[in-house]
């Protein structure tokens, strides 16, 4: 099962194109072109569907999938940051602009060595891809080389992804070690990786560059505007925090009296291939001006149990028409695994529907009609995904890459139990929300090559 391009795969795919639905195809039949994209889908009883299979196996062409096993979209992880990933578990007790200070940038400053880069990040590419992510959508540092490095590990490991330098200038908000030199070295740094993951001899449209000023409070006017114009100029994706704390919130008011919403729309920096993470601040402007825009915003729910003060609007944001994907924000979330951030947005939504204070009167409490289930979190965790991004991933159907992992819950170690007498299709997907780990991810492919990760 090494490499499924121009094979017919013959198994029971899983995957939710819309919201709060999903489809099951069972014993369907997925025909993969030469380059590893979806060429055809076929569900029994399809008319042709039998003649399918039958010339698929005469032609040495059909894989099938181990009976029991599952086929699921792989995950787009919508916001993490690749440095911080040696942090991952610590340093969650002190509040986002100390947590910067104190832990986050002298982090980051490290991979000025690329040697210690290197190592971290080819960890973390590798066990990203060993928890089912086959897109991610990166902030890196604010070195030139490092984040060089990073698109060639996701390259040389088969990842798709989207990387972004780093851009952060202002002296007030950054270190004098940890900043860019100058507004203008910072545009030009950007453009030139822009540049360098457009001439990468091997990249054949796996790896995007990101346009990446880090948030409002650490960039400069000139700086923004130079990323803003570089981003209508050149059409490449946006990343940046977005109304995340109360304390950004509050600092981008304090400067612009406007909201991070109306600052970033300012400078051109709200596009349709615009990502915000957390935006928990949100204004109903601000929601009708991100949705105008067409641009995505990344749900980052265990991050924000730590450093946002507040719990994402999911359903408010979603009801005004903006595309929502889920990010691990590693390591403000302290987790790689994309199937624990569906648990964790499942959760936060519940106590955002309930609230949690018991002195107040439980029908004044929380707000009602928030809770989302787990179909709508694999959702947002794949089909949602790859639609903010504009990238045809997350879901199986013709065109789209085939981006996929394989769900195997008798594999060793399995935290998923599957009875065939008590279960539908249905419940094991619930329960593969639930309950699956690394463990229970045999098979990763991307673009339908297998992908090998930490464990696999
Ligand atoms: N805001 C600015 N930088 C960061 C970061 O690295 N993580 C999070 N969660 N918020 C930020
Ligand atoms: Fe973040």
């Amino acid at each position: 099962m090494t490499d499924l391009r121009g094979k017919t795969i013959a198994g029971t795919f899983f995957h939710a194109p819309h919201p709060g639905s999903i489809e099951i195809l069972a014993d369907a039949l997925i025909t993969l072109d030469a380059r590893g994209d979806i060429a055809d889908v076929s569900r029994w009883p399809d008319a042709g569907h039998a003649e399918k299979r039958k010339a698929a196996e005469d032609a040495g062409t059909l894989v099938t999938m181990p009976a029991g096993t599952y086929v699921l979209p792989g995950f787009v992880d919508l916001h993490i940051h690749a440095p911080q990933y040696p942090q991952l578990g610590k340093a969650l007790n002190v509040p986002l602009e100390v947590w910067l200070h104190r832990y986050t940038f002298p982090l980051e400053a490290r991979y000025a060595d690329i040697a210690f880069a290197r190592h971290h990040y080819d960890m973390l590419v590798g066990d990203l891809i060993a928890n089912g992510t086959t897109t991610a959508l990166y902030f890196a540092t604010v070195h030139q080389e490092a984040t060089r490095l990073l698109v060639d590990i996701c390259i040389e490991k088969g990842q798709r992804a989207l990387v972004g330098k780093v851009a952060m200038d202002d002296p007030e908000q950054c270190p004098d070690y940890y900043r860019d030199a100058s507004s203008e070295a910072g545009i030009a740094d950007t453009r030139a990786l822009i540049d360098y993951v457009a001439a990468h001899p091997e990249n054949h449209g796996l790896v995007h560059p990101v346009i990446t000023p880090r948030f409002v409070p650490s960039c400069t006017d000139p700086l923004l505007e130079g990323l803003g114009a570089l981003a209508q100029e050149c059409g490449c994706h946006v990343q940046t925090h977005c109304s995340e704390s109360d304390w950004a919130h509050g600092y981008v008011l304090s400067r612009f009296g406007k909201t991070d919403t109306e600052t970033l729309d300012g400078f051109g920096l709200l596009t349709r291939r615009t990502v915000l993470a957390h935006s928990n601040f949100l204004t109903e402007d601000d929601m009708d001006r991100v949705a105008a825009r067409g641009a995505g915003v990344a749900h980052c729910p265990l991050s924000n149990a730590y450093f946002a003060n507040s719990v994402f609007p999911l359903r408010a944001a979603l009801a005004k028409g903006v595309r929502v994907g889920l990010g691990t924000d590693i390591s403000g979330g302290p987790s790689a695994s994309m199937i624990e951030a569906q648990r964790m947005a499942i959760a936060a939504s519940r106590m955002l529907e309930t609230g949690v204070d018991p002195d107040i009167a439980q029908e004044k409490r929380g707000r009602p009609g928030s809770r989302i289930d787990f179909d709508l979190a694999f959702h947002l965790a794949t089909a949602a995904g790859g639609d903010a991004l504009d990238l045809p991933v997350g879901q199986f159907k013709p065109g789209y890459h085939f981006d996929a992992i394989l769900v195997d819950p008798s594999a060793p170690g399995s935290t998923l139990r599957v009875s065939e007498e008590l279960d539908t299709d249905e419940d094991v997907l619930q329960k593969i929300v639930y309950t699956a780990s690394r463990a229970n991810l045999t098979q990763v492919w991307i673009a339908g090559r297998s992908v090998s990760g930490g464990t696999a």
